[in-house]
């Protein structure tokens, strides 16, 4: 379902509705065709790729915890070249109406660079979002958004291997995001994606050992929904480029909060992964908020947050 009080312009790609599916809980999109009707969400960001094939974390992947759950995936995937000969061709072949950003990875500052250069001219790409809340082996393993510099050069990198916009995704674990998110826009990101999962442990305490096989993992759901719109309201007042908010929605209201603190879009993961119909839901949720409201176009609400502090 869609009408013009959802639609949005952001970073110059128009979007049916801002309700999109997060990162890495709807792989490339045609696993969930058929369960999800992805036409009628604003878009799907697909789960990471990076230069070379993927193997991931040891079993068990996930686990569940008060209010949301811990995963480990260990950022698995095809590979770029794979993803460019088989996910992306079925995308462009069958999806229209929602927009298709592609989610990036790697160890190094130049990874980045090699997946965005590879997937530039392929069909099917709106964006791509880089996700920098992963180690940076050369750096001993430092995460890119947590280093100026790597995550300057990330950004850069990107920038000059692709015309397509750019969205920048952040770790909430971050001391400075408000200055992080800075420092990619500064570097020719078009939009901020916050937030990436935050970091976490559970222990299963009959065996004395982490209960995800890598260890530790990163805390996704409900738990996280405050925490991400705190984020986006911080970064709101530091960079003038649109916001995804990403963390705990289940929600038309929860998307609201995020477009309150200043998000232009939204993405739903781990309750679209306990309920598959949930985006379809949220943007139904959303739309009848804004009616019941006097909303007439959604990107009015964004930044409304009436308090100064
Ligand atoms: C199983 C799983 C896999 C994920 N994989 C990725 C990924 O590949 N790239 C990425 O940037 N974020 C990834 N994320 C993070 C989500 O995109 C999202 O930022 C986070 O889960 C918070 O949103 P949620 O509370 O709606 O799940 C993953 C999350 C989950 C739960």
């Amino acid at each position: 379902m869609s009408s013009d009080i959802l639609a949005v312009d952001v970073a110059g790609i128009r979007f049916q509705n801002p309700v999109l599916l997060a990162s890495g809980t709807a792989a490339y999109g045609r696993e969930i065709h058929g369960v999800i009707d992805l036409e009628a969400l604003g878009g799907i960001m697909t789960k990471a790729v990076s230069p070379l094939p993927r193997n991931g974390a040891p079993p068990p992947r996930v686990v569940d915890t008060p209010g949301g759950m811990l995963n480990a995936i260990g950022l698995a995937n095809p590979g770029v070249a794979s993803v460019r000969a088989n996910d992306l061709p079925w995308l462009a072949a069958n999806i229209s109406r929602a927009r298709v950003i592609v989610n990036v990875v790697g160890d190094t500052v130049e990874d980045y660079a090699t997946v965005v250069s590879e997937l530039a001219t392929a069909d099917g790409i709106d964006a791509f979002e880089l996700n920098v809340s992963c180690p940076n082996t050369k750096a001993g393993g430092l995460e890119f958004g947590a280093d100026p510099r790597a995550l300057a050069e990330v950004v850069r990198g990107a920038r000059a291997a692709t015309t397509l916009p750019l969205f920048v995704k952040l770790s909430p674990a971050l001391a400075d995001i408000a200055g992080a998110a800075k420092i990619a826009v500064d570097a020719g990101a078009d939009a901020i994606t916050l937030v990436n999962t935050l970091p976490g442990l559970v222990i299963d305490v009959e065996r004395r050992r982490p209960a995800l096989g890598f260890g530790t993992g990163g805390l996704s759901g409900a738990a996280l929904l405050p925490v991400g719109v705190r984020a986006t309201w911080m970064v709101r007042r530091a960079v003038d480029v649109p916001i995804v908010g990403v963390g705990g929605i289940a929600t038309g209201t929860d998307a609201v909060q995020y477009l309150l603190a200043g998000a232009s879009l939204v993405a739903l993961g781990t309750s679209a992964l306990r309920d598959p119909r949930a985006p379809e839901r949220v943007v139904r949720e959303l739309e009848a908020w804004c009616r019941a409201h006097d909303v007439r176009a959604v990107g009015e609400l964004t930044g409304k947050l009436e308090w100064e502090s």
